[in-house]
């Protein structure tokens, strides 16, 4: 039987983590989990009970008393926050803009990464984020970082947005990929950075699908015989 592995997939807003890992976890019949979406439920409950984000404790309380569990639906993966479907919600413009100040408290973080580490307890496993080659899985066999240039991540989230009905202002999409980036990288408990043994990729001109590959490659080369 082949060996399974652990994957880290981490890099900047809209690089096309989620997308890419969704990909290599479904060709190699892995587990996918999105980290960025636990960071936005949280941000969603925050927003909804009306509490400041800016606030560490009241929002690591929240968090306690909060459940997130993320289902594999076919290809896709669900969002359950206490129970109810916010899959969609999860991804508003809203949420999007808070929910860099959601992550930057180390309380929350800690939290976050233990319930990471439970998830991925089995091997397996493609984990996507910010902080998972650095942080969550330090070990993971696979580290990779996607890159993309503001232009390009701007686009693509453009498209996103018209797929999905909304006709966003170009301009602001990408102020508001540079700020998450900026509010991102510049935290003090694990900010966005590339792990030392972590393999940078450029998917400003790649396709999904040969990001992909060169992910699956790798991995071939620890998996097979
Ligand atoms: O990947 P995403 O856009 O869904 O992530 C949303 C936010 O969550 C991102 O701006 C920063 C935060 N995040 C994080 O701090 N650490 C992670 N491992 C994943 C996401």
């Amino acid at each position: 039987m082949e060996q399974e592995i652990t994957i880290a997939i981490d890099g900047p807003a809209a690089a096309g983590k989620s997308t890419v890992a969704r990909l290599v976890a479904e060709k190699l019949s892995y587990i996918y989990i999105d980290t960025g979406a636990m960071y936005r439920a949280l941000t969603l409950k925050a927003l909804q009970k009306r509490i400041d984000l800016d606030e560490e404790k009241p929002l690591a309380d929240l968090l306690m008393h909060t459940e997130i569990t993320l289902e594999q639906k076919g290809e896709g993966q669900i969002v359950l926050l206490d129970g109810n479907d916010v899959t969609w919600e999860i991804r508003s413009q809203k949420v999007t803009s808070h929910v860099s100040y959601a992550a930057k408290h180390p309380a929350i973080r800690k939290e976050m990464v233990e319930r990471q580490r439970a998830l991925a307890a089995r091997s397996g496993v493609v984990m996507d984020g910010r902080d998972i080659g650095t942080h969550v899985l330090p070990d993971a066999e696979v580290k990779i970082f996607l890159v993309a240039s503001v232009e390009e991540r701007a686009k693509r989230r453009y498209e996103e947005n018209l797929q999905k009905g909304f006709y966003p202002d170009m301009e602001e999409l990408k102020r508001e990929i540079e700020e998450r980036d900026r509010i991102d990288s510049e935290r003090e408990a694990a900010p966005l950075i590339k792990a030392a043994d972590a393999t940078e990729i450029d998917t400003t001109s790649l396709s999904i699908n040969e990001v992909a590959q060169q992910i699956l490659n790798q991995a071939a080369t620890l998996t097979n015989g």
